[in-house]
This record gives C-alpha cells, sequence and structure tokens, in this order.
C-alpha cells in the first residue's frame, strides 16, 4: 500500500508549494483562522473584540506562521521568513497585556516564536519563547499536578452564582501545549519547566487516558486537594464520548513527550490511543467530530485527520521496522484521502482542507480551519522525508 508513498508525498508538497506561493503573498498581513468567501479572515483585524475568542490572543494564532516556517524550511524562499517574522512580532500585544492568556501559549508560540528560533537562531524568537514557557508553567496545579486550561470565565454583573468555575479543569490538548516547557528547559538548563511538563503527563496518562484506549476531552479536578472530581464531553458529542481531535492531540502529545524526555510509558500510551483510533477509522477514511456521535447529523473533522496522520507518522519514527508500516499505513491512508476528497487547490479558497470543525455541538460545522492546513502541510512533508520538527 504504501510503495509509492513518497512520489505522492513529493507531488502533494508540490501543489502545497503552488498554492502558499499566491496565498501567502495575499494574506500576508494577516493572521488567518477560517475563510469568509474563500478569503482568510484576519484575526489581527482592529475593528474586532479583544477576546481570548477573537483577537491576537485567539488560540489558533500561531498556525499561519507556523505554515510560514514549514514552507522556509521546505523552499528556502525569504519571503515566507519575513511573514513568519511580521506573525510572530504582531503577537507581541498578548505579553503586553496578558490576562486572558491561557494554557495553549504552546499552540501559539511553539510553532511562531520558537520555531523560528529553531530555524534561524532568532534571539527574538528565544525571547518570546521562554516568556510565553514562563506563564505556562505559571498555570501550573502542584497538588493536583496538572497543567489549569482555561481562565475564569467572563460572567454579566448579577449572574455570578451561575458562574462556572473551571479552576481544576485540564484537557487532553495541552499534550500539545508542554512541548513549550521541554524546550525551555533545554535552552534554560533549568529542570523545573521539564518537570512541570513530565508531571502534567504523568497525570493525563492516568486520568485521561480510559482503558480501550480513546481519551477523555475535559478532566475535572478539585483544585484545592487535586483529587479527580469527573470528566466532560467538552468539543465531543457528550460525556464518555470520543472527540476524535482530541484522540489525536492525545496521540500526537505522548509520542512528543516520549521523544523529549526518552519515558517509554510515554510511547506505549501514544501507541494505545494510537491503536484505538486506527481501529475506528471508517472504510472511508473519512474522520467523523466525534467516533461515538450518532450516524445523523455525519459531521465531519478533517483536522483531525490530519493532527493523527502526523502524529502517527511521528509514532513510526520512534518504533522498530517490525511495527513501523501499522502507523505508516494509516497515516498514508487518511492523507491519500484528504488529498482525493477535501482539499482545496485553486483560487477559490485561501485554505486547503474543507471539511473541518472546531466542536460537534457549536452552530457552524465543516469549515475551513488553520490548523488543519498547518498540520495537513507539515504531515506531507514528514512523509516525503524532511527531517522538520516544531515540537
Ligand atoms: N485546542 C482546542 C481544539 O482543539 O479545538
Amino acid at each position: 500500500m504504501n510503495g509509492n508513498y513518497q512520489d505522492w508525498a513529493k507531488e502533494t508538497a508540490k501543489k502545497i508549494a503552488e498554492k502558499m506561493e499566491w496565498v501567502s503573498e495575499k494574506s500576508k498581513d494577516k493572521i488567518p483562522y477560517t475563510t469568509v468567501n474563500g478569503t482568510h479572515d484576519n484575526r489581527l483585524d482592529p475593528k474586532i473584540e479583544f477576546t481570548p475568542d477573537n483577537g491576537p490572543r485567539w488560540w489558533c494564532n500561531g498556525f499561519w506562521a507556523g505554515m510560514m516556517w514549514l514552507m522556509y524550511h521546505e523552499t528556502g524562499n525569504e519571503r515566507y521568513r519575513e511573514i513568519g517574522e511580521y506573525t510572530e512580532k504582531s503577537l507581541d500585544s498578548c505579553f503586553d497585556y496578558f490576562y486572558g492568556l491561557h494554557h495553549d501559549v504552546g499552540f501559539m508560540w511553539l510553532p511562531s516564536a520558537v520555531a523560528d528560533y529553531r530555524l534561524t537562531g532568532s534571539e527574538d524568537g528565544k525571547r518570546r519563547g521562554l516568556h510565553a514557557a514562563a506563564l505556562l508553567a505559571g498555570r501550573f496545579n502542584p497538588v493536583g499536578r496538572f497543567i489549569r486550561a482555561w481562565n475564569d470565565p467572563i460572567v454579566e454583573a448579577g449572574k455570578e452564582a451561575q458562574a462556572l468555575d473551571n479552576r481544576g479543569w485540564a484537557i487532553i490538548d495541552c499534550l500539545m501545549n508542554i512541548p513549550l516547557l521541554y524546550w525551555a528547559s533545554d535552552m534554560t538548563k533549568d529542570p523545573r519547566f521539564k518537570q512541570i511538563a513530565m508531571l502534567h503527563a504523568d497525570r493525563a496518562m492516568e486520568c485521561f487516558v480510559r482503558p480501550d484506549g480513546s481519551v477523555r476531552h475535559i478532566v475535572e479536578f478539585d483544585p484545592f486537594t487535586g483529587v479527580m472530581v469527573r470528566d466532560y464531553g467538552g468539543q465531543g458529542y457528550g460525556d464518555g464520548s470520543s472527540w476524535t481531535r482530541g484522540q489525536a492531540w492525545g496521540l500526537y502529545g505522548f509520542v512528543i513527550s516520549y521523544i523529549h524526555t526518552g519515558k517509554q510509558e510515554y510511547l506505549d500510551t501514544a501507541k494505545k490511543i494510537a491503536h484505538y483510533f486506527m481501529a475506528n477509522i471508517p472504510e472511508s477514511g473519512l474522520i467523523p467530530v466525534d467516533f461515538r456521535q450518532p450516524k445523523k447529523p455525519a459531521w465531519e473533522d478533517s483536522t483531525a485527520a490530519a493532527i493523527a496522520a502526523s502524529g502517527l507518522l511521528e509514532i513510526s519514527r520512534q518504533v522498530g521496522e517490525y511495527e513501523r508500516d501499522l502507523y505508516l499505513n494509516a497515516a498514508i491512508k487518511l492523507l491519500k484521502t484528504l488529498e482525493e476528497k477535501r482539499c482545496s487547490w485553486g483560487r477559490e479558497n485561501d485554505c486547503i482542507l474543507e471539511k473541518c470543525t472546531a466542536a460537534y455541538h457549536d452552530k457552524e460545522h465543516e469549515f475551513n480551519i488553520i490548523y488543519g492546513d498547518y498540520y495537513f502541510m507539515e504531515a506531507v512533508f514528514k512523509l516525503k522525508g524532511d527531517d522538520v520538527f516544531l515540537w
């Protein structure tokens, strides 16, 4: 099945490069999240409100820069470096007024500032990455051994009594943020960042991963005693369900923790989640929003497919040759399906991946989402044989 996969990856990388050549110029002053009538939106638009969900602090704001750094690595074209640097600088306002920054500082500054440092040695990139790492480390709950996900919700006056208390909430996605802490320990030679990352990853192994290999999205701990209280379905279908992007964050996140620490249990856990994910890939190769959602409506999430593919490729690089093809073949199936059925290569759309979904119960489903494009690009470049690794 995977005999000609490198030729396929080269061909697809060429299509990505052709598309990025014009899209990068068209969107060079933006930080896109999605599209409006096929055109990238802009999270830097001064007209939009400065909230965690919208303006510069939006958790997805590192992926456009990440795409520029992947393209820079791929082509050596300085234009991608300039656009990547512009995006990175544009996020500095988040540090000036850091209220509302969240655990997703890893998603924001690893593919932007830290990628810049890794690829060019930029001192500004290093400073920004370390600033973000200090904010992430500051969210650690030492009694519960977890990193708090979000902040106190903004509550309307008079409705304080009904406000949600999320001080003890941690989410599976955070496994993709903690690589910022591994990197910070490498930079500073101070083990504290890595210690926090490993305590969080250990607690996630204990409390998020179910015996069948599926993972919970949100786990609530008592923030004072650290005891696990309950879990929530979060962005998936419901309590006890299996949000596919969460499964993808889990399998990718644990293999990254293995790469940075060498701790065997992390690789074993990544494999366990991967086996569950692979066993649930439908015949079509198209990934639903939740593996346990009702048959109708059959909402899809192409981002889950792209993230899982990139994570499976990372696992395939870490295991012995007898196991390698299992993960490689699954990644190839996901990527080829996306390319055949869910990619837009023309000028009618600034994004590549179609049918991405942020959350099962949101009003909107199946639209363009920037991190779908980022992980698809990352996975295709890896499959082609690039040594790229921004996490
Ligand atoms: N990190 C939030 C999400 O995956 O939607």
